[in-house]
């Protein structure tokens, strides 16, 4: 079996060496890993795993495509919170944290993360993170995560993009047993999220940081407006200095770019 091929066993015994319990299905093919789990969430609160070795409809942000190259990492959790859909704000951040920190962790040198939920290379878009609330109640709700990460070669796309093969320079992670370290982690961190909140994660995001420091143009609506990034908050929220006040941005309300 070659070295790409993900194996369900490994990534299974790799989730169970980290102590946690979770369903996991491997499918050869599927249109995207999150309308698959959207379909079984009427049967399961989760948690529930779906990778998928091709997808061939990929979901992104803000109902753009998500186009994979032909070994992408792509893979989705649902997992039901008993919190108020409200509180989800810095879940976004809990994964792109916890992604980045696997991959640090595995050798990858250079991760940055882009708020709310962009992972990136020297600038490049390396990983992208999908988060769709579904059955929302007052205060409870589920949720399907979506994590699309280039692995040896990235798709040809409309934007700079960048691989894990430009991160780790030279020696990739075998595919399976990084991917199943990168699911236990982000059970766990979401266990975590639930029980504390974003707080103790802002450490982390801090590590990864790419906008803490500087000049950023946002976009709320059809308004810009200038700043600077100092940061997030302690639910997950930008910190902003504009004219010499700090202003909060919740994600999902604004786009955010660097300045030239
Ligand atoms: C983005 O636009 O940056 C988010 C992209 C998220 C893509 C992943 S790939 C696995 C999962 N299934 C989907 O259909 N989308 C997400």
């Amino acid at each position: 079996m070659s070295q790409a091929e993900l194996q369900l066993e490994v990534i299974r015994s790799r989730l169970s060496l980290h102590g946690v319990a979770c369903e996991v299905d491997l499918l050869d093919s599927v249109d995207s890993t999150n309308r698959w789990l959207v379909k079984r969430a009427r049967e399961t609160r989760g948690p529930h795993i779906c990778i998928a070795r091709e997808q061939t409809a990929g979901r992104g942000r803000r109902g753009r495509d998500w186009q994979s190259g032909s070994d992408a990492l792509t893979f989705s959790l649902l997992r039901h919170f008993n919190l108020a859909p409200l509180r989800l704000s810095g879940l976004s951040l809990v994964a792109g944290s916890a992604i980045a920190g696997v991959l640090s962790a595995h050798g990858a040198r250079g991760i940055g993360l882009k708020w709310p939920n962009d992972l990136l290379w020297q600038g490049r878009k390396l990983a992208g993170i999908l988060i769709e609330i579904i059955g929302a109640r007052e205060s409870d709700c589920s949720t399907i995560t979506g994590i699309g990460i280039n692995y040896a070669s990235a798709p040809q796309v409309d934007q700079p993009v960048a691989a894990l093969s430009d991160a780790f320079a030279g020696t990739l992670p075998d595919r399976s047993l990084l991917l199943g370290d990168l699911l236990a982690e982000l059970l766990q961190a979401f266990d975590r999220f639930e029980r504390e909140g974003f707080a103790p994660f802002l450490a982390d995001w801090a590590q990864h940081d790419l906008l803490a420091g500087r000049e950023i143009n946002i976009q709320a609506g059809n308004e810009w407006l200038a700043g600077r990034a100092i940061g997030v908050s302690d639910e997950g929220a930008l910190r902003v200095e504009v004219d010499g006040r700090e202003e909060l941005f919740s994600s999902g309300e604004v786009s955010v770019r660097l300045a030239p």
